[in-house]
């Protein structure tokens, strides 16, 4: 079986000055990991419209990720941007892995309605956007591996 090429960008403001404040990045190297999945890149980014959008076009372009696996900036706070900077570059938007993610973490805190995902394709490339946290990064990620729900979405968009 071919390994899912993932990219992962934690987008924080405090980890963007020190790495080691990142524990979400991490947390999502590790599950993919044990998902059969080969992280290609990862990389921090303060809460920058700009910058999220030059990363994530980067790895579009470079044909070497399936997968762009984005953590935080989803909230309402005012230094929330991931979903304007991802939002207009998503070709083929997902609603559908929307709904999964807010549905099943739904059942885990009604905080979940305070994060804004957007999921769509670039190109061949998939990308989902996940709040910040350790616990929601785990929480989503479960949604999105249920039943092969992301890796059936991917082999789609090749
Ligand atoms: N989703 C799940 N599954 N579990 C959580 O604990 N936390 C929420 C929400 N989504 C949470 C969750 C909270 S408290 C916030 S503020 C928003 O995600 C936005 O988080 P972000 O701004 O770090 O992206």
């Amino acid at each position: 079986m071919v390994s899912t090429r993932v990219a992962i960008l934690t987008v924080s403001d405090t980890a963007s000055t020190d790495a080691t404040a990142d524990k979400s990045g991490p947390t999502i190297r590790d599950i993919v990991s044990g998902h059969a999945c080969v992280v290609q890149s990862s990389t921090i980014v303060p809460d920058d419209k700009d910058k999220i959008a030059e990363v994530v076009k980067g790895w579009c372009a470079s044909g070497k990720v399936d997968w762009i696996i984005t953590t935080g900036g989803t909230g309402f706070g005012v230094r929330d941007v991931t979903p304007e900077a991802v939002g207009p570059l998503i070709e083929r938007p997902a609603p559908g892995l929307v709904h999964l993610m807010l549905a099943t973490s739904l059942k885990h805190t009604a905080m979940a309605a305070l994060s804004r995902p957007v999921a769509g394709t670039i190109g061949n490339t998939l990308i989902t956007t996940l709040p910040g946290s350790v616990r929601a990064v785990k929480e989503n990620l479960d949604a999105l591996f249920q039943s092969g729900v992301v890796f059936h979405a991917i082999e789609l968009v090749q």
